[in-house]
């Protein structure tokens, strides 16, 4: 596998090469992922509900994060890793954004930071980009807003939800963002919001019609103790273990084979 770069996953989504992503939390599972040509790692804020068992990612701090990215990029030479900021660490302005940024890079040692948020965070995606810092986004189920929202629940299901997000897909876009996280959305809306925009999508619950996906790493091996979304798939199942595993994700991820419709709406 070739060092992967933002830039290159441009190149992908320009040839219609699929990205695939994981979770991935401490050292041992990133080399894994690395071993068998997973491109992009992100340390998800999940950690607070897979690793640390809270009902939600709220808890989770900025120290927690830069801990976990330590262990994770450790192991990636090649892998791009991106790393959520945490919520409360961001959303009160750009200099904030940045000073949290700058921790998850500086000491975590990940290249790219994530956000959740649609229009609202333009200015703060700008301020880290114009500073030389790449910028993922993450849209549709946003978990830091569990408390907005009815639960854990699909987005975009009305024409006026839908609307919403495709406008801030696209103003995000022009803030110069790098990649996009969209979560449990109609499949015809990510595809549509794809084809939209000139960086990349990955998908999670959001249909076979973005640029790449991705899975928490427990869901994908089965191994997180309370309910998994009805979107993830347990790839150990048929598997004799956890590398044969991750290769089969990667290789449905590339023949399109996942998400199939029993994981998508
Ligand atoms: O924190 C996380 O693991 C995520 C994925 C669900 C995309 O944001």
């Amino acid at each position: 596998m070739k060092k992967i770069s933002v830039e290159l996953l441009k190149v992908m989504k320009s040839k219609g090469d699929p990205i695939a992503c994981t979770t991935a939390y401490d050292f041992s599972f990133a080399s894994i992922t690395e071993s068998v040509g997973i491109e992009v790692l992100l340390v998800g804020d999940s950690l607070g509900m897979v690793i640390q068992g809270h009902l939600t990612t709220l808890p989770v701090t900025l120290d927690d994060m830069i801990y976990h990215c330590k262990c994770v990029s450790r192991a990636c030479e090649k892998t791009l890793v991106i790393a959520d900021l945490p919520f409360g660490t961001f959303q009160s302005s750009p200099q904030k954004a940045f000073e949290s940024a700058v921790r998850l890079l500086g000491e975590g040692g990940a290249h790219v930071v994530k956000v959740e948020g649609g229009r609202i965070m333009r200015d703060t995606v700008s301020f880290l980009v114009d500073r030389g810092i790449p910028v993922c986004g993450h849209l549709g189920l946003m978990p830091q807003s569990v408390n907005m929202l009815d639960g854990f629940r699909a987005q975009g299901r009305t024409d006026e939800e839908a609307d919403r997000l495709r406008q801030d897909a696209v103003a995000l876009d022009k803030a110069g963002m790098s990649l996009l996280v969209l979560e449990a959305i109609p499949a015809i809306l990510a595809e549509e919001v794809t084809q939209l925009v000139s960086l990349p999508t990955i998908g999670i619950g959001a249909g076979p019609g973005t640029d790449g996906q991705v899975l928490v790493l427990y869901d994908l091996l089965g191994i997180y103790p309370r309910r998994s979304p009805k979107f993830s798939k347990n790839f150990l199942q048929d598997a004799e273990s956890i590398p044969e595993a991750l290769k089969a994700y990667a290789f449905a991820v590339r023949r399109k084979e996942f998400p199939g419709p029993e994981h998508y709406f």
